[in-house]
């Protein structure tokens, strides 16, 4: 029958695939993920954070001796991205766990830790499995879920619904996002009454609102300039990323994006750590592509890509940088290539960062031909 087809096509609308909907969508879907729980107070211009899912549990994770986050894919990338905003907005030591190695390792959990699942469709079989290890330890478990009334989301004793829609590409794109943003709203409610943040998260809370707008005001232009740079990989064999701080995790997650989609082999690696081996691989064929954020780690950022720089003549070189960043404009040329992106609050640069590198693996993918919604060997939601 035609009709399930039909249906698609309104489901997709005018884009060629989900993948691509779904980037396009993250004006809407971050709106939706902040609807009702950011509230902006006309008078005093204040912004307000309201959680409902998580206010019972409050006091039990702020006394928390740690908080661990455990996740697969995409969402643990999510979890590393958000992780240094929780530290620094809850001074409680945060760690970031896989769940297939927290698993193995049968990890020390104690009653005095808080575990937080981070899952698009709240049904992953490793996360399921830490979460129900951590219940039988009595830790505080917390869910951060997509999917209503998926397993995560009934079995954890509170959390936080994404609410991004649902998402079909098996490449997470939208409810990465909004991972981030759900990630960075649970430490603004966790430190709501400390008045010593108070400056930094009315900080974070305006930025988070105005977040949709920039992404919407700068989508297409970011999309012009990544279908240009994937014509220029088309042929690569391997692509390296780098980033540091908080685009650490926008190195990982972009690489598996071009991984997942495109089938090209591309590694993620710290800033830090490309002196420890990774510079190594650097030739004049190797394209490279670094993040530098206007934030506390930009010296380290800019010593760190004249490294490699200076190790090659040719090739592709690119540097994601904010806006009109003129430590960055000073790149610009015929070795290097820079895909500026709108500037917000260090903490969330990632969730406008990433965009470049899903449009990058979406056009790669399509270049070469691949079923970019339904990767080969791939499932959206791993079960078993
Ligand atoms: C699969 C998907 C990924 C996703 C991961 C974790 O591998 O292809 O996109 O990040 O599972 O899924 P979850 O639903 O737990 O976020």
């Amino acid at each position: 029958s035609t009709l399930p087809f039909e249906l698609e096509t309104i489901m997709r609308g005018s884009f060629d695939h989900y993948m691509l909907k779904e980037i396009y969508e993250q004006p809407e879907s971050l709106t939706s993920t902040m609807r009702g729980r950011i509230k902006k107070d006309e008078g005093t211009g204040r912004y307000e954070i309201h959680l409902g899912g998580v206010k019972s549990r409050l006091r039990d994770i702020l006394s928390s001796s740690r908080i661990i986050f455990v996740a697969c894919g995409s969402s643990y990338h999510a979890c590393l991205a958000a992780r240094q905003v929780v530290e620094e907005l809850t001074d409680v030591p945060v760690s970031v766990e896989l769940a297939s190695d927290f698993n193995d390792r049968k990890c020390p959990l104690f009653r005095s830790d808080t575990c937080v699942f981070v899952s698009q469709s709240g049904e992953t079989k490793d996360t399921l499995e830490s979460l129900s290890y951590a219940k039988g330890a009595d830790a505080v478990t917390v869910g951060v879920v997509n999917v209503v009334g998926s397993e995560i989301s009934r079995q954890t004793s509170c959390g936080i619904h994404l609410n991004a829609g649902s998402e079909i590409g098996v490449a997470s794109t939208k409810a990465y996002t909004s991972q981030i943003v759900a990630l960075v709203m649970f430490a603004l409610q966790l430190s709501h009454d400390r008045h010593s943040k108070d400056a930094r998260r009315q900080e974070i809370l305006a930025a988070l609102h105005e977040m949709p707008y920039q992404i919407e005001s700068s989508i297409k232009r970011i999309d012009e300039v990544t279908l240009r740079l994937a014509k220029s990989l088309e042929q690569s064999a391997s692509i390296l990323l780098s980033g540091r701080g908080f685009q650490f995790a926008t190195c990982l997650e972009g690489a598996l994006k071009i991984k997942e989609v495109s089938y090209t082999h591309t590694e993620g690696i710290h800033s830090g750590e490309l002196k420890h081996g990774p510079l190594a691989l650097i030739d004049d064929h190797m394209p490279v592509i670094f993040f530098a954020a206007s934030d506390n780690t930009k010296g380290h950022i800019q010593s760190a890509l004249q490294q490699v720089l200076a190790r090659r003549s040719s090739g592709v070189f690119v540097i994601v940088c904010t806006e009109d960043d003129p430590d960055m404009l000073k790149y610009r040329g015929n070795m290097c290539e820079l895909v500026e992106v709108p500037k917000t609050a260090d903490c969330l640069q990632s969730i406008i960062s990433i965009l470049p590198m899903q449009l990058l693996s979406y056009h790669l993918a399509v270049y070469r031909g691949h079923n970019v919604d339904q990767p080969r060997h791939l499932a959206k939601s791993v079960t078993v």
